[in-house]
């Protein structure tokens, strides 16, 4: 079997700078994509930003400045942040880019010839004020729900996709593939949704003018998520196709946040059959961050910044704490005491220590070079013993990003190793010269369990894995879980560093 593998990450709108929510969904999207590497697959893992629609336009004027000026100068700190994040995307795009909106006309005339677009008219209420139509259902007495004020009916030439056409061949779909749409909650109101029935879709907009025109008829832009979600397709050279990526790489894992599931799972498929091309294989729809309980917005000025968490707490502390505090598809609560007590606690305590107990008596007792291995004994083999299975679980769960399970399967190795210390007491052994074969065996078993250990951590910790490669003097450039993954690849000899601390702990008041 090929082993290829496509993840995405939602294109970002650049009329808000970068914030925790953001980094999660393309974090979450980084550890799969390192994962999947180490396991050797080829990874194409796409990030970018989305740059057109009414949205960016208002933001721009308010600021004085262009659409494209605002959107290079935004687009400038999402990249910066993903550098900074150790985010290994291979590829970023920006809907602005001629690649894009290429992929875009070539889409929108691929289904326009096959009868699924036409003109006609939008007919809803308008709230001048807010510049949004809400249906008849959505009006509060009448009035915008949003501000309050009148509304008035208002028809406007659009084009429609017949997104009605594809309902009956969507539920199929969704029924017949569970894994299509996850978590199963999202996939059941998602069903639910599309069984009330679909209304054909407006894709063209006539009252502002940043976006890609409408192929032959430039009175028109194309409905920003027509255009948004075609990136999945545009960033492999669809339909071209010249380098063979689309070939290669589609269908894609989409990864994205709850609030923008519809657009994923209801409209995103819809076009695809439209352009009979395959249907993503999984869209996963995680949950929201709130802030110390509190919805994060600009006005409430709690807004959590990357860029500050990390140099407060370093990259793979905050990697580690938002992948492990909150079950992916859950919503969770983002509070600095959470993240000080999971350092403190999970990095510190358990990981931190054994790693600097280990290498300290490796070197008090061995100078540092890794004794062989004797006879185990029944407490190793049940050490030994739990890494195949923890490797298979691990497996199974980041399969189902289930990043939380993962980790706390990790942690179980660790936890199993520190517990093996103080079962073998190797201080003990140490005093006894006649158990100084025994002594080695210990210590192997443990230096080499930090390895596997390492290798684990590392699609989530990146810079943790490759210290710990450095410290057992291994390759920190090779993090490759096949081919390392079997007991035993720690060499006798092997010259071991003693360690200081992998992370200090964080003294609170
Ligand atoms: N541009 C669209 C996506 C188009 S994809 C073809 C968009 N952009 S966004 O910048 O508003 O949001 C991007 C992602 O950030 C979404 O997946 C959203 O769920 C996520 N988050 C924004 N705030 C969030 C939290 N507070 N918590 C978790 N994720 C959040 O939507």
């Amino acid at each position: 079997m090929d082993k290829y593998y496509y993840i995405t990450t939602p294109i970002y709108y650049v009329n808000d700078v970068p914030h925790i929510g953001h980094a999660y969904t393309t974090l979450a999207c980084d550890v799969m994509a390192r994962y999947k590497r180490s396991r050797g697959y080829e990874v194409a893992f796409l990030t970018g930003t989305d740059e057109h629609g009414q949205k960016v336009e208002t933001a721009a004027k308010a600021n004085g400045e262009t659409p494209l000026e605002l959107a290079d100068r935004v687009v400038k700190r999402f990249q910066a942040l993903w550098d900074k994040l150790n985010c290994t995307h291979t590829d970023f795009i920006r809907t602005t880019q001629e690649r894009h909106k290429h992929t875009v006309c070539k889409q929108f005339k691929k289904i326009e010839a096959k009868g699924d677009i036409y003109l006609g008219y939008y007919e809803d209420w308008y709230c001048t004020p807010c510049e949004t139509f809400w249906t008849e259902t959505q009006l509060l007495d009448g009035t915008c729900p949003d501000c309050g004020r009148e509304t008035s009916k208002l028809k406007e030439e659009s084009y429609f996709f017949k997104m009605s056409k594809y309902q009956d061949q969507l539920i199929k779909y969704i029924e017949e593939n569970p894994d299509f749409i996850q978590p199963k909650t999202r996939r059941n109101e998602i069903l639910s949704f599309v069984r009330e029935g679909l209304r054909d879709l407006s894709i063209s907009r006539t009252t502002f003018n940043w976006g890609i025109p409408v192929p032959d008829n430039d009175k028109h832009v194309i409905y920003v998520w027509f255009d948004a979600l075609t990136n999945y397709i545009s960033a492999l050279g669809y339909p071209e196709d010249k380098d063979g990526d689309f070939k290669k790489f589609w269908p894609a894992v989409h990864v994205i946040g709850k609030d923008i599931l519809r657009f994923h799972a209801v409209y995103w498929p819809t076009f695809l059959m439209a352009a009979e091309l395959p249907l993503p294989k999984t869209v996963f729809a995680h949950g929201w961050w709130t802030v110390e309980g509190q919805k994060m917005s600009k006005s409430l000025r709690n807004v959590v910044e990357p860029n500050m968490l990390v140099d407060k707490y370093g990259v793979d502390a905050i990697r580690y704490f938002l992948l492990r505090e909150v079950p992916f598809g859950l919503d969770g609560d983002f509070s600095h005491s959470a993240l000080v007590h999971r350092i403190n606690s999970d990095l510190a305590n358990d990981l931190g220590n054994l790693v600097s107990r280990s290498t300290a008596m490796l070197s008090k007792y061995f100078d540092g070079t890794l004794p062989e291995a004797g006879a185990l004994d029944e407490v190793d083999q049940a050490l030994v013993d739990k890494f195949p299975v923890a490797l298979q679980t691990v497996d199974k769960q980041l399969e189902e990003m289930a990043f939380n399970k993962a980790l706390m399967t990790i942690w179980e190795l660790i936890s199993a190793s520190n517990k093996y210390i103080d079962d073998t007491a190797p201080w003990a052994l140490a005093k006894d010269p006649a158990q100084q074969q025994r002594l080695g065996t210990v210590m192997y078993n443990l230096l080499e369990g930090i390895r596997i250990i390492g290798l684990l951590v590392a699609p989530f910790m990146p810079e943790t894995g490759a210290r710990i490669m450095q410290i057992l003097g291994s390759d920190s450039n090779n993090l490759n879980l096949e081919g390392q993954d079997q007991w035993g690849g720690l060499q006798a000899g092997a010259q071991v560093e003693k360690a200081a601390p992998l992370f200090p702990r964080i003294e609170t008041e």
